[in-house]
């Protein structure tokens, strides 16, 4: 597949380098808000495919349409033209090979639960027994570094626990598909740094493909095998940008790469074009 060796950069909706099979399907995908003179074409025509445990990062600026583009890959919402698939079906609704972490995490977890319990709701209704789901909870919450916090409520955690048991919780229900919205944006950096790297590490482990948005370019290209830049009004892709770094990736040695320099000086530039 053809790849720019100066630019990395590759055609918008193809596949990075080397590797084939599609497990997401954005095919002509626009969606428009409001009718008539009051309609608003917010994301448009949009192709893209998103490789078998791909770890894809979206950025763009605010209004481009991410979270509404997140929206349509949960099935939280229809596309007004084209077509979104996962593994071979069609996106109809939400479901549990698919799960989502909002970046406002106050709001996604239950007050009058305990982590235990925040964790468990994506394990009841579940074909799992009292005793699995119970080695499955005490399991994710040490991989999040929350095992000494299993019976506390949301409101006793720091901002970085809250937003760990959020993404515990999506991970017990392990997904096939794992959509991230900003979910670091209101984090220290130490605690951003460090969530950044578990997710990697646990996504990897589980070969779980990724649809990672953020504003932060740096954290794009730390995470991604691939960034998406979007522009804006109306969102549409700029550029599809393979990140050949190897992996693991370290905080502070891997930012520093000639690489990961250039990368970032191309991708500020596409966004401060638009
Ligand atoms: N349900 C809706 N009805 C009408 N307009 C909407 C709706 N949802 C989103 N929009 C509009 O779509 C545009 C894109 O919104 P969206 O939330 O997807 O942007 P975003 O890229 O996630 O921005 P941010 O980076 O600030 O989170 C905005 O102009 C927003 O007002
Ligand atoms: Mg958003």
């Amino acid at each position: 597949m053809f790849m720019d060796p100066d630019t990395h950069l590759i055609p918008s909706g193809s596949a990075a380098a080397g590797e084939s099979v599609a497990a997401l399907d954005i095919q002509g995908v626009s969606m428009v808000f409001g009718r008539g003179d009051a309609a608003h074409t917010v994301i448009d025509r949009l192709d893209f495919q998103v490789r078998h445990g791909e770890f894809l990062c979206i950025v763009g600026a605010s209004g481009c349409g991410k979270t509404t583009l997140l929206r349509l890959l949960a099935g939280l919402a229809s596309p007004t033209h084209g077509a979104v698939s996962f593994l071979g079906g069609a996106i109809k609704g939400p479901s549990r090979d698919r799960a989502i972490v909002f970046q406002d995490y106050g709001r996604a977890l239950l007050p009058w639960r305990t982590v235990y319990g925040n964790i468990s709701l994506a394990l009841e209704n579940t074909p799992l027994g009292k005793r699995q789901r119970h080695e499955r909870i005490l399991e994710l919450a040490n991989k999040m570094g929350l095992a000494h916090a299993v019976d506390r409520y949301p409101d006793q955690l720091s901002g970085g626990m809250q937003q760990r048991v959020q993404i515990a919780r999506c991970l017990a229900q392990d997904p096939k598909l794992l959509l991230m919205d900003e979910p670091f944006g209101a984090l220290d950096a130490i605690t951003r740094q460090s969530l950044q790297d578990e997710v990697a590490r646990l996504t990897r482990e589980h070969r779980t493909t990724v649809v990672f948005i953020t504003h932060d370019l740096e954290e794009a290209i730390y995470l991604g095998d691939r960034v998406i830049v979007l522009a804006a009004n109306p969102g549409r892709i700029l550029a599809d940008i393979a990140i050949p770094i190897s992996r693991p990736r370290n905080q502070l040695t891997t930012r520093e790469e000639p690489v990961f320099l250039d990368l970032r000086h191309q991708v500020y530039g596409l966004l401060e074009g638009h």
